[in-house]
């Protein structure tokens, strides 16, 4: 089985409970494009690819604020709920919504773009040095010059130090009474390249009767300033490092005379 397939599983089987992995799902949204939206003032920006759009944490805030939105995802099951919460907020119809990996991006959209965003750790899906370089050199590609690359990912260079293997989620409750509680154990496969496996359980019920999946997917876990070295080979500049809740966000510039 290829890694893109697989991460398409992972992601389609666990569409449904995505805005559950948030402590608050809305406050989330409006976190995220508050966010961007200061990571793009004075650059000029109208037009988003967001790369892996995912249920739309990025692009339906990003929408709502008056930007032109192409959101892209391999996932058919997150592009669904990315188009139940576009519709949720009413701006279903300022969204192009495409079915596609970083890699086949030039398949389906058209450049230039004057951002191009893709937030949520969905680049160390990427598991071989050829593909992430690709996928960068395409973020390059659908840019304007002057255009602003925006990566968010786990730092995963503390991560591989410590090479945990027991990560806590979150626990909601509904009205009704039933429980959902979500919590991973990781793998550590040695490779080269070290490949990191994220078993993700979910715990449903209530009382006494109570229900577990697992889902595995994949990780190339790369440090950001791995991640930042391919941003420069590549052509990118100005490249910056911020923190945000769990990822880190990465800004970097194509430069304005490049073609
Ligand atoms: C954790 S989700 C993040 C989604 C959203 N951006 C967010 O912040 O909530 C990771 C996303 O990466 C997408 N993804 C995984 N592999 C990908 C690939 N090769 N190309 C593009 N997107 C990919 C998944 O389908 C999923 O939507």
């Amino acid at each position: 089985m290829t890694s893109k397939t697989y991460t398409n599983e992972f992601y389609d089987a666990i569409a449904e409970y995505y805005p559950l992995f948030y402590r608050d799902w809305e406050t989330q949204l409006e976190r995220e494009g508050l966010g961007l939206r200061s990571i793009f003032r004075n650059r000029g920006v109208v037009r988003v690819l967001d790369a892996s759009c995912g249920p739309g944490t990025q692009t339906v805030p990003l929408a709502q604020l008056g930007f032109e939105v192409v959101a892209a995802d391999p996932s058919g099951g997150l592009l669904a709920k990315a188009r139940e919460t576009a519709a949720k907020y009413g701006v279903q119809d300022k969204i192009q919504f495409v079915q596609s990996d970083f890699l086949h991006l030039h398949d389906n959209t058209k450049g230039p773009f004057d951002a191009v965003v893709s937030k949520g750790n969905a680049l160390p899906h990427l598991l071989t040095d050829d593909e992430i370089e690709t996928a960068v050199l395409t973020f390059f590609d659908l840019l304007r010059p002057g255009g602003t690359l925006v990566i968010g990912m786990r730092d995963f260079g503390p991560f591989m130090e410590d090479r945990p293997r027991f990560l806590p989620g979150f626990a909601h409750e509904a009205d009704n009474g039933s429980e959902f509680i979500s919590f991973d154990i990781w793998d550590w496969d040695e490779g080269p390249p070290v490949i990191a496996t994220q078993n993700l359980f979910i715990v449903k019920g209530q009382g006494t009767d109570y229900q577990t999946i697992k889902r595995q997917v994949a990780f190339r876990p790369l440090s950001t300033d791995e991640v930042k070295v391919v941003l420069m080979e590549v052509g990118f500049e100005d490249v910056t490092d911020q923190p945000d809740r769990w990822e880190r966000v990465l800004v970097a510039r194509k430069p304005l005379g490049s073609s």
